[in-house]
Formats: structure tokens, C-alpha cells, sequence
């Protein structure tokens, strides 16, 4: 058995990939750039954005019989997967899990469609629908969700489910919902990071075009922009801390206190 990741060493890949050394576990790291993947990891080159390279996992090694997507950075993320995932099938994997969102249902936009094809595809799947990444990258001091709690959850968190959904004998055949330990709003997580690094974060509340507009500044088009203050809205109106008090969820250990005071060098930066 090998494990095929579809995430690159980001957010989720490189923690997982990790969890996969640890358990001595077969696995395989498709990226864009496998060359510069660190030690001891190997790598695959794949572009979701060229089919010519949907096969070369399957070419390097012949025993892939389970994928964890990270679709591409794309809105309408279900005709790529669905082509790499038929072809998938037909090379002999049985089992996909998928990264999606808490904002994102089965049906629902981006990774959502994804969702919906493999819950009705037949095959062995999970979906993990993660919260908020507690992530360096992310618009953590200007967003549209005004005061609406967030129960931000680390990518390690993440992973580590990622991890049963990949290695556990038996499929989920489910989705997941994970959340971090506790709920903040963005402005106290900015308290919080100023206590950690010793300089005042100020939280920037956005509106609606501030937001498109903060979104489209990082390269993204009008229509991604635009779904992913839907996104934040969730945030706003108290949707996404209704997955907190969620009976059926995963829960994560990570506090953004500890998480900032692990990545305290590079909040400094
Ligand atoms: N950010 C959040 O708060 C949040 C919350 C919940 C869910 N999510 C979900 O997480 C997913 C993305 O996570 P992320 O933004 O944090 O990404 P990421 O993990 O930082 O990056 C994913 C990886 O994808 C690879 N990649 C990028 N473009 C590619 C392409 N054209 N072909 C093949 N590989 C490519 C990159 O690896 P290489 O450079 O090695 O190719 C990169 O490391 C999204 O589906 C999003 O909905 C995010």
C-alpha cells in the first residue's frame, strides 16, 4: 500500500507526510517542484492545471492505492479532481480523502462539488471540513468576519486526522468536522499574537470591497474573491462557531496561544 498526497508540503501535506514517516508508512508527495521537496521525502512532479501529469504517480510507483486531495486553487475545483480521480480508479486506488471546509457542504461551492462526486462515486472516501487554519499566510488582522468567533484549528490537527482517514483498516465512508479547542475572534486572536511577539497587531475590520478587494491584491479573480467573503460571512454571522458546539466533530488540541508561541520566529519576520 502507498499513500499518494495531492497537498504538496503545505499546509496539511507536510505535517501528514510527517505522521506517514513516523508509521514507517509507504507514501508519495506530488508536487509542482519535486526536486525541491526537503529530505527525506519523495517526490512526484504533478500540475493539476496540466493532465499530461496525472499519470506520473501511478508510472513511479505501481502500488497507490489511496490519495489525499488538496484540489487546486481554482472555483470550480470538480473537473480536474474528477479526471485525475476516474484515471485513479482505473490504476487500482480504492480510497481518496479529501481537504474541504466547514464552509464548504457536500454540494456546496469549491471543494463542496468535489464532495458531493465522491460520496456518490462508489469508491472509499472521507472529506475533512476543517475550520479556519490557525495559518502565518492567512488574513489574520483584516477580514470582513467582523466579531463572529472562529474555533481556529491547527494544520497538525488536521493532519492527524488525515492520517486515521488514510491508514484506518476500515474507510469512514464520511465527512469530518474539525475544529480547534476554543473560539476567538479575530481581533482577540491579534491580542493574543501581540502578547506572544511583544508588538501590537491591530485587527482591521473590512467591508465587502475592502475585502474583494484585499482578496484579488494576492491574485485571486473577482468570482473566487467574492465566494470566499461568503466564506467570511459565515464567520460573521455566527455560522462557523455553530461548528463548535457541533455534537458529531473532531476536535483539536492545539491553542492558538501554543501554536503562535511554536511559530513566534516567523510572526516576527
Ligand atoms: N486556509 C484556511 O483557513 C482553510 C480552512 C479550511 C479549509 N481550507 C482548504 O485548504 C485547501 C488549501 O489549503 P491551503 O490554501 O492551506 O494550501 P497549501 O496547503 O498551502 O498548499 C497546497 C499545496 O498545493 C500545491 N499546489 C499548488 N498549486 C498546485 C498545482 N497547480 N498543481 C499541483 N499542486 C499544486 C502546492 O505544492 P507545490 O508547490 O509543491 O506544488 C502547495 O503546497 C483549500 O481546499 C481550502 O479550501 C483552507
Amino acid at each position: 500500500m502507498t499513500i499518494l498526497l495531492l497537498s504538496g508540503i503545505g499546509n496539511t501535506g507536510l505535517p501528514l507526510a510527517r505522521l506517514l514517516q513516523e508509521a514507517k508508512q509507504s507514501f508519495l508527495i506530488a508536487s509542482r517542484t519535486p526536486a525541491k521537496l526537503p529530505e527525506p521525502y519523495k517526490g512526484v512532479a504533478f500540475d493539476w492545471f496540466n493532465p499530461s501529469t496525472y499519470e506520473n504517480p501511478f508510472k513511479a510507483d505501481a502500488n497507490i492505492d489511496r490519495v489525499y486531495i488538496v484540489g487546486p486553487p481554482v472555483l470550480d475545483k470538480l473537473p480536474p479532481v474528477k479526471e485525475f480521480v476516474e484515471l485513479a480508479i482505473t490504476k487500482g486506488v480504492k480510497r481518496f480523502v479529501l481537504l474541504s471546509a466547514t464552509g464548504t457542504p457536500r454540494g456546496g461551492p469549491l471543494s463542496g462539488k468535489v464532495h458531493e462526486y465522491l460520496a456518490e462515486r462508489g469508491v472509499d472516501y472521507a472529506v475533512l471540513r476543517p475550520t479556519w487554519f490557525i495559518a502565518i499566510k492567512q488574513g489574520l488582522v483584516a477580514s470582513t468576519a467582523g466579531d463572529g468567533k472562529v474555533p481556529f484549528v491547527s494544520s497538525d490537527d488536521i493532519a492527524a486526522v488525515a492520517f486515521r482517514a488514510l491508514v484506518d483498516e476500515k474507510s469512514h465512508n464520511t465527512e469530518h468536522i474539525i475544529v480547534g479547542p476554543e473560539l476567538h475572534t479575530y481581533g482577540e486572536a491579534a491580542a493574543i499574537l501581540s502578547g506572544v511577539i511583544g508588538r501590537t497587531i491591530i485587527y482591521k475590520h473590512l467591508n465587502q470591497e475592502e475585502g474583494k478587494a484585499l482578496f484579488q491584491s494576492v491574485g485571486l479573480p473577482e468570482d473566487y474573491a467574492i465566494t470566499l467573503l461568503g466564506l467570511e460571512k459565515q464567520i460573521a454571522t455566527g455560522e462557523e462557531e455553530a461548528h463548535f458546539h457541533a455534537q458529531v466533530k473532531e476536535v483539536g488540541k492545539v491553542h492558538l496561544k501554543e501554536y503562535f508561541e511554536a511559530n513566534r520566529e516567523a510572526f516576527l519576520a
